[in-house]
């Protein structure tokens, strides 16, 4: 059985167009998924419709077999995390630590548990030294991975990332898609994460591509980066490893599956060697 299941979901904030239109698909459990899309494809719709955070037009969303609905709402809302694109409209409370601490609070978690609690999730995302910091001082990316590790607090088995690392520098950027990668690989939560950053969606095990409110393509990586043209058409970036590839192809390279760079230089490497 799939964790999510979405069937003819629809939603409209006017009157107008519809923001996501009759959209049906599955999550499985513990895979790495990323929504891509041009910019108000309804990525974020989406997000916070699986969230709870807006209430459907028509269609249903089951989670964890749960139908979510007013009812559900709440037993729902708990099994899923959800972390935003700007550092500083996350933070609730004064330091690091109140703010790993804040939804804790609200679940009536005793203190004696909840120091714990902090304490292994600060370090699950590398921040356990600052503790004790004021939130201002924190740079863009230690702000997210706090604001991960509070989610991560309340124990979700879900997780939702949209766009969180936009608005990073570079090393900002990196960091949070290492947390990502590690949660990934070490925790098996189910994650969901929108972004426009095409080496994260490479790194992941399935793509949601959106185009207009509906789902134009829903694949592997590989599958999704094979035809330049058709994301051209979806007014997506193509990659640099598509590009390389189809490049290697002009000059008689067979990139076969690649997608990337690593893999495209040591097939450059080999076609080079044989010759
Ligand atoms: N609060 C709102 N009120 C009215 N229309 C909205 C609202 N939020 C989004 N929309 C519209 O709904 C559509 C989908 O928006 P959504 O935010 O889901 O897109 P997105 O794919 O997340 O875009 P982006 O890449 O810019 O974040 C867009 O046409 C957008 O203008
Ligand atoms: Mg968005």
């Amino acid at each position: 059985m799939a964790l999510i299941e979405v069937k003819n979901l629809k939603y409209s904030y006017d009157q107008k167009k519809p923001a996501v239109d009759d959209v049906s698909f599955e999550i499985e459990k513990g895979l790495y998924y990323t929504i891509i899309g041009h910019n108000g494809s309804g990525k974020s719709t989406i997000a916070k419709l699986i969230a709870g955070l807006l209430e459907k037009e028509s269609g249903e969303i089951i989670i964890d077999g749960m139908p979510l609905d007013r009812e559900n709402l709440y037993k729902i809302r708990s099994k899923i995390g959800i972390v935003f694109q700007n550092p500083d409209n996350q933070f609730i409370g004064s330091t690091v630590q109140d703010d790993i601490a804040f939804g804790l609070e609200n679940h009536c978690v005793p203190q004696e548990e909840m120091d714990d609690i902090i304490n292994t999730f600060a370090e699950k995302v590398g921040m356990t030294k600052y503790l004790h910091s004021e939130p201002t001082h924190l740079s863009g990316g230690q702000k997210q991975r706090v604001a991960i590790a509070g989610v991560l607090a309340m124990h979700p088995q879900i997780l939702i990332f949209d766009e969180a690392t936009s608005m990073l520098d570079p090393q900002g950027k990196a960091e949070i898609k290492k947390v990502i990668m590690d949660l990934h690989e070490n925790s098996g939560l189910t994650i969901l994460s929108i972004t426009h950053d095409i080496d994260e969606v490479v790194t992941s095990d399935k793509v949601m591509v959106l185009y207009e409110g509906k789902i134009a393509m829903f694949d592997t990586p590989e599958e999704i980066f094979k035809d330049e043209k058709t994301l051209v058409k979806l007014r997506l970036d193509v990659p640099y490893c598509l590009k390389f590839a189809n490049e290697l192809k002009k000059y008689g390279v067979d990139p076969g599956h690649e997608i990337t760079t690593e893999g495209l230089v040591e097939k450059l490497w080999q076609s080079s060697l044989k010759k």
